[in-house]
């Protein structure tokens, strides 16, 4: 039988929609997250790639079990882990079912401790951190955000929640050296370092648990610390989950307390992570460090070398400024009392380098000249005992030697010294000598006359031909060399 070109040609067609057909109806009929690509683990191939952790809410007040069934609804073999610090309270009515669990991350005497570790519950490759209000809605959302992750680029991909505090995206540099994080607007938006509000977030689960805190809430500000520190891409997805039907905390006390205890979380976890001081796009400082209320927040310097400096970190910023408002304030009080003092050592050594103090010292240093001390009230009065000023400015004689001591407050010791000298024979000296290479002696004509130079955000009085000064006493080539004060503990070079 012979065919025509025209028979031939439907023929052709009707097979390929055949082909067609069956493609789609096989497609369809294939379980829903096993239709994917990518990388499978092990015995969860064949189920779903995401498990959907639910850790942002609050046990007074939440609608955590709407949120698990919406996700139960699309697929009811929906890995679903709900992890809380302690059990929550009112009672959580989460369906008894394997495949939702909830996970206590604090220790509990009876149990192992992979009990109170989540990762001992997740089995999937991603990890979806759902916060409470949210609901799931659309099929496919999950595997969808799992794809972005997939394609590279961002190693966190996040979505807004309709009721939520709007999740934003920004850039975050953090310095641990420094203890603080800068959050500026991202120029390459929606590719950023971080996000704020209360987003909806995907990441690989061998990511999330190689963080240092997976799970330390609030979430968004603890694993926008994490990311930035780590270099890795966010990216905030043009998507927006709906919010549940019957949302948490509607009540204004309800709300109240959730503020009051989201403040105190996200300032624990600060503290924690070792960030002092966040700076906002647009100038905002938020510090949550040392003040005059609290000790100084290192311990007794030993070796001339602050704990700190061995953390690989610099003076927290909390003591930098106390330290400045202190140098400010003793250099106002001895002008007006017609004191001549001078920076000394370290000090001077910061002034002259970047007109601020050296950013890893620990105190500051000023030379005066002794026969000035009867000028001042509260440096007699500190002859006698100590004595603390009208701003709550400890001055005192030092018990180490013969100078003074200025400190920041009764509980915070951070302190400037005042070390006073006399002329004899045209050479500056003093009784008390400390086992220091800068503490020597110095001709006079260094201080006659004085001169102004910017330090710590004031002028302050140094002595003439500074250079040749701390050349004397620490040695040539010091400004441009920086080293930490006691290189044979630890050394600059050998720290970073
Ligand atoms: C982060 O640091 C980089 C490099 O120093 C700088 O260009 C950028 O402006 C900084 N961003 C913020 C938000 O401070
Ligand atoms: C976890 O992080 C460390 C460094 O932070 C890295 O060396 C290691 O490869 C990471 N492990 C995984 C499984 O990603």
């Amino acid at each position: 039988m012979r065919l025509t070109r025209c028979q031939a040609a439907l023929a052709a067609a009707i097979t390929v929609n055949l082909l067609v057909l069956f493609y789609v109806s096989w497609l369809q009929q294939q379980p829903r997250n096993a239709r994917t690509r990518g990388p499978r683990r092990g015995t969860a191939a064949a189920g779903p790639h995401v498990t959907v952790l639910v850790r942002e809410f609050e046990a007074f007040d939440n609608a955590v079990p709407e949120l698990v069934d919406s996700f139960l609804q699309q697929d009811p073999a929906q890995p679903v882990v709900v992890a809380a610090d302690v059990l929550p309270y009112p009672p959580l009515a989460l369906p008894r079912i394997p495949n939702v669990h909830l996970a206590l991350l604090q220790p509990a005497l009876d149990q192992p401790a992979a009990a109170s570790r989540p990762e001992t519950y997740v089995a999937t490759e991603f990890v979806a951190l759902v916060p409470d209000g949210a609901r799931a809605e659309t099929p496919g959302r999950l595997e969808r955000m799992a794809e972005v992750l997939r394609a590279g680029g961002a190693r966190l991909v996040a979505a807004r929640v309709a009721s939520a505090n709007p999740a934003r995206c920004l850039a975050l540099n953090v310095s641990q050296r420094e203890w603080s994080a800068r959050y500026g607007p991202a120029p390459s938006a929606p590719r950023c370092d971080a996000l704020e509000g209360t987003p909806w977030c995907s990441l690989r689960a061998r990511d999330l648990f190689n963080f240092s805190a997976p799970l330390a809430r609030p979430l968004a500000t603890a694993s926008s610390l994490q990311t930035a520190l780590r270099g890795w891409a966010v990216q905030l997805l043009d998507v927006t989950f709906p919010a549940a039907r019957q949302p948490p905390l509607t009540t204004a006390h309800a709300r109240w307390k959730a503020e009051r205890e989201g403040r105190a979380r996200r300032a624990a976890l600060l503290r924690a992570l070792g960030i002092r001081l966040v700076s906002w796009d647009g100038g905002r400082l938020e510090w949550f460090g040392c003040s005059k209320e609290t000790p100084r927040c290192f311990g007794t310097v030993v070796g001339d070398t602050p704990s700190y400096l061995y953390e690989g970190r610099w003076t927290p910023p909390c003591c930098l400024r106390a330290l400045r408002e202190t140098a400010r304030y003793v250099v106002g009080v001895l002008e007006a009392a017609g004191v001549r003092y001078w920076l000394e050592g370290g000090s001077l050594l910061g002034a002259a380098r970047h007109g601020d103090i050296i950013p890893w010292d620990y105190d500051v240093d000023l030379g005066i000249y002794l026969e000035d001390v009867g000028n001042c009230e509260q440096l007699r009065g500190a002859e006698a005992g100590s004595v603390v000023d009208e701003r709550g400015f400890v001055w005192e004689k030092a018990i180490e030697g013969d100078f003074f001591r200025v400190q920041y407050s009764e509980s915070n010791h951070l302190h400037v010294d005042l070390w006073p000298f006399y002329p004899r024979n045209g050479v500056m000296t003093k009784d008390t000598w400390l086992d220091h290479r800068q503490d020597v002696e110095f001709p006079e004509h260094f201080l006659q006359p004085l001169v102004p130079l910017p330090f710590a955000g004031f002028m302050a009085q140094a002595p003439n031909n500074y250079r040749r000064f701390l050349e004397l006493k620490f040695g040539p080539g010091v400004i441009e060399s920086p080293e930490y004060p006691n290189p044979a503990l630890l050394s600059l070079a050998g720290s970073s």
